[in-house]
C-alpha cells in the first residue's frame, strides 16, 4: 500500500514538474516575445527619428536652471507659431525640468495643427576616456553644445538656439541658409558685433577670436555630420585647456577661437539672424534688419525680462500671452504692436519696425495698415 501510494506521489510530483516546466517555458516565450516586441518598437522608434523627414527643420536648446523653462517654452512656441514645414525639437536639459517639458510640448502636440516631433533628454557627456576630466574642466550645461556633434551622433544638423530667443519669421527660413553654405562649411554665425566702435572682441579680447569682430554663437546652424568629420570636439578640450584664464563668455569664445584658425569653415549671415539690443542700444546698426526686419531676436543681457529696452521685453511678452491655435492676428500680432508702441523713446524703441515687419508680414491681414 505504501509503496502504491509512494509511487503515486512520485508520478503526480513528475507531472507537476512537467506541467510547471511547460508553463515556464510558455511564459518565458511570452516574456521574450513582449521583449522583442518592445525592442522592434524600440528600433522603429529610434529609426523614425534618424531617418530624417524631407524638410524638416530641427531646432534644438540647452535649457538648465528654473528661470530657462518658460523661456525656452516660449523660444519653442514662436516657432511653432510661424512654421510652415514639419518641426523637431530636441530640448537638452536638467533632469529636473524633464517632466515639465515634457508635459508640455505632448499638450501641444494634441492642440497644435502643425506636424512637429519632440525628444527631450538630460545633458551628458560624450561616451570617452577623458570623460572625467572634461566633466571637472566645465559646467555641464554651459559646455554642452560644444559636444553637440558628439552626443547627437544620429543627427546630421540642427538650428541651435539659446533660451533667450524669439523666432520673428519661420524657422525654415534660416534652416534654408543651409542651403547657401559651401561645401566645407560647416556652421553658420552672425557677427558679434557691426560697429568697431561698440565691439567687444576688438576692444577687450585677450585670445584670438573669428574675423574683425567675432562672432556670437546664440542663432547657430550646425552641420554635425560635417563637425563630426572635421572632428571638432577634438578640438575643444586642448583650446580650453591653452585659453581657460582668458577666457570671458565661455563656450562661445572657445567657438571663436576653433573659427579664428578655421575661417574656411564657418558660414557669416547677417544681423537680422540674430537681433540683439546691441544692435539697437547706442544707435541702429543692422541696417538689414531695419529694412527688412528682424528674423530671430536675441533677448541678451536679461533683455526679455527687464526694462532696459522695452521692445525686446514687448516681444517676449506678447509671445509669452499668446495661446497656442488661438487667432494669431488677434492675440498675438496686436498684442505685440500694442505693447511695442507704448514706447519708443528708447534708442531701440526708435526701430520698434525691425522687430515688427516680419510678425506682420506672417500674421497680417492683407488689407490691414499698421500705422
Ligand atoms: C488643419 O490643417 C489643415 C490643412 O493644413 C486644414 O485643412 C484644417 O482646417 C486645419 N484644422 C484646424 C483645426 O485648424
Ligand atoms: C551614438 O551614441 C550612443 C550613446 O553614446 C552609442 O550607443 C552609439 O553606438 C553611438 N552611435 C554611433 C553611430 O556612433
Ligand atoms: C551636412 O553635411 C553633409 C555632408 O557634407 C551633407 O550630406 C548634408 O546634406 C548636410 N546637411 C545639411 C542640412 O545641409
Ligand atoms: C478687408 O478686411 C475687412 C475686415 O477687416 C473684410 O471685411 C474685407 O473682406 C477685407 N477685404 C479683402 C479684400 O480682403
Amino acid at each position: 500500500m505504501k509503496s502504491f501510494y509512494r509511487l503515486l506521489l512520485l508520478g503526480l510530483g513528475f507531472i507537476g514538474l512537467f506541467i510547471l516546466l511547460n508553463y515556464q517555458t510558455n511564459i518565458s516565450n511570452k516574456i521574450n516575445h513582449v521583449r522583442n516586441r518592445a525592442s522592434n518598437m524600440f528600433a522603429e522608434s529610434s529609426k523614425k527619428s534618424v531617418k530624417p523627414i524631407e524638410d524638416e527643420v530641427v531646432i534644438c536648446v540647452v535649457a538648465c536652471g528654473d528661470n530657462r523653462l518658460d523661456e525656452s517654452l516660449t523660444m519653442l512656441k514662436s516657432a511653432l507659431i510661424f512654421s510652415k514645414r514639419p518641426l523637431r525639437f530636441i530640448v537638452i536639459s536638467d533632469y529636473e525640468l524633464i517632466p515639465a517639458f515634457h508635459e508640455k510640448l505632448t499638450e501641444w502636440k494634441q492642440i497644435v495643427n502643425k506636424t512637429f516631433d519632440f525628444v527631450v533628454r538630460p545633458v551628458t557627456f560624450p561616451d570617452i576616456s577623458d570623460v572625467t576630466m572634461w566633466r571637472k574642466l566645465f559646467k555641464p550645461c554651459a559646455a554642452q553644445r560644444l559636444f553637440l556633434p558628439t552626443v547627437l551622433n544620429d543627427t546630421d544638423a540642427i538650428l541651435y538656439v539659446d533660451t533667450d530667443t524669439l523666432f520673428l519669421t519661420p524657422p525654415e527660413v534660416i534652416w534654408d541658409e543651409f542651403k547657401k553654405m559651401n561645401n566645407v562649411q560647416l556652421a553658420a554665425l552672425s557677427p558679434e558685433h557691426e560697429d568697431p566702435n561698440t565691439g567687444w572682441y576688438n576692444r577687450f579680447a585677450k585670445h584670438p577670436y573669428y574675423g574683425k569682430l567675432g562672432v556670437n554663437s546664440g542663432v547657430m546652424l550646425m552641420n554635425l555630420t560635417r563637425m563630426r568629420e572635421f572632428k571638432w570636439t577634438q578640438y575643444v578640450i586642448p583650446i580650453h585647456k591653452e585659453y581657460q584664464l582668458k577666457i570671458t563668455w565661455g563656450d562661445q569664445d572657445i567657438i571663436n577661437i576653433i573659427f579664428h584658425y578655421h575661417p574656411e569653415k564657418l558660414y557669416v549671415y547677417s544681423c537680422r539672424y540674430n537681433y540683439r539690443p546691441d544692435h539697437c542700444m547706442y544707435m541702429s546698426v543692422c541696417s538689414e534688419a531695419e529694412k527688412d526686419g528682424a528674423l530671430v531676436l536675441h533677448g541678451s543681457r536679461g533683455t526679455f525680462h527687464s526694462e532696459k529696452q522695452p521692445p525686446f521685453k514687448a516681444i517676449y511678452t506678447a509671445m509669452q500671452e499668446y495661446k497656442l491655435n488661438t487667432d494669431p492676428y488677434e492675440n498675438l500680432l496686436m498684442p505685440m504692436r500694442n505693447y511695442l508702441t507704448l514706447d519708443d523713446r528708447s534708442n531701440c524703441g526708435k526701430v520698434w519696425k525691425v522687430f515688427f515687419i516680419q510678425p506682420e508680414l506672417h500674421l497680417g491681414r492683407k488689407n490691414v495698415s499698421i500705422e
